[in-house]
């Protein structure tokens, strides 16, 4: 994997695939904590850049005028198919060993929970979880999509991917963002914390109005790394968080690892896809 390009950091030619390998090896099954660890340290250039990027820009003003820019569902509807084949002419263009397209990406996810016979809804988030990388398609740039997030306006936590990045950061600069809680009340559940900007929180705004709150967690932190997997920010959890966090890692395992499995024969699977988009969705969501 090479370093990002000029144009990968605006967003036209995106290594989406290079932040997914990335995660994919850093919580190999079975790694223990050193391995883990120098796994980070050994991590590519490309990665680490796109961290520095990430680190530095997503700060409380950033992710608020994102949230703005976004969260209005403003940008013309599209059923979830259309949706994906939006996503789809996303080409990445880096990763000569990935021949998989992003359709293909997020049926091995649905397919694989759906194989070990996971509730429905479960099944769909599988199949829409990425379909917030469209931002890429709207210019945003690649560490504005993808990546871990974590909670802006407070304290980082070093279970954070690369914390040293965030020294440039200019929320380090503001003594309220740095305290523990920040602009938090203690255990305000973290629906009520802004997430650092990405895919998730704008998937999860498109289908808030649909799904049970299992599957909208499953969406908005499937990339919160540092709580789901390291167990940072318990004190701005509430009981709610704890109760959903169980499904949040039940989901994980399908995002990284479902990868490598047979080509998912698309035709065939569509008639069981209808149907399923069907009984939880209108046919046109906002995008
Ligand atoms: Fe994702
Ligand atoms: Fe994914």
């Amino acid at each position: 994997m090479s370093a990002p390009t000029a144009a990968s950091e605006k967003g036209s030619f995106p290594k989406l695939e290079q932040w997914e390998d990335f995660v994919q090896g850093r919580y190999k099954e079975g790694k223990s904590e050193l391995e883990f660890r120098q796994y980070d340290a050994k991590a590519n250039s490309g990665v680490a850049e796109f961290y520095r990027l990430n680190h530095q820009h997503q700060s409380v003003d950033y992710v608020l005028k994102k949230e703005k820019q976004y969260f209005g569902l403003t940008r013309g509807k599209k059923s979830v198919w259309e949706a994906a084949e939006y996503l789809n002419t996303l080409i990445d263009d880096s990763d000569p060993d990935t021949d998989l397209t992003q359709l293909e990406h997020l049926l091995q996810t649905s397919e694989a929970i759906r194989r070990d016979g996971h509730p429905r809804w479960m099944v769909l988030v599988g199949f829409i979880h990425d379909l917030g990388k469209s931002l890429c398609l709207y210019g945003e740039p690649q560490w504005g999509v993808v990546g871990d997030t974590f909670p802006v306006g407070c304290a980082w936590s070093d279970q954070i991917v690369f914390p040293e990045y965030f020294a440039n950061n200019p929320d380090a600069n503001v003594p309220r963002y740095q305290t523990k809680y920040g602009i938090y009340e203690p255990n305000c559940g973290l629906e009520n914390v802004h997430m650092s900007f990405g895919h998730d929180s704008y998937i999860a705004e498109v289908m808030k109005a649909y799904l049970p709150d299992e599957a909208l967690y499953m969406l908005r932190f499937h990339s919160f790394y540092a709580w789901h997997r390291h167990g940072a920010y318990q004190h701005l959890q509430n009981e709610k968080d704890l109760a959903m966090l169980e499904w949040v890692k039940k989901f994980n395992p399908y995002d990284l690892y479902s990868k490598g499995h047979s080509k998912p024969d698309v035709k065939r699977l569509r008639p069981y896809y209808d149907e399923l988009f069907a009984e939880f969705l209108p046919e046109q969501l906002a995008w």
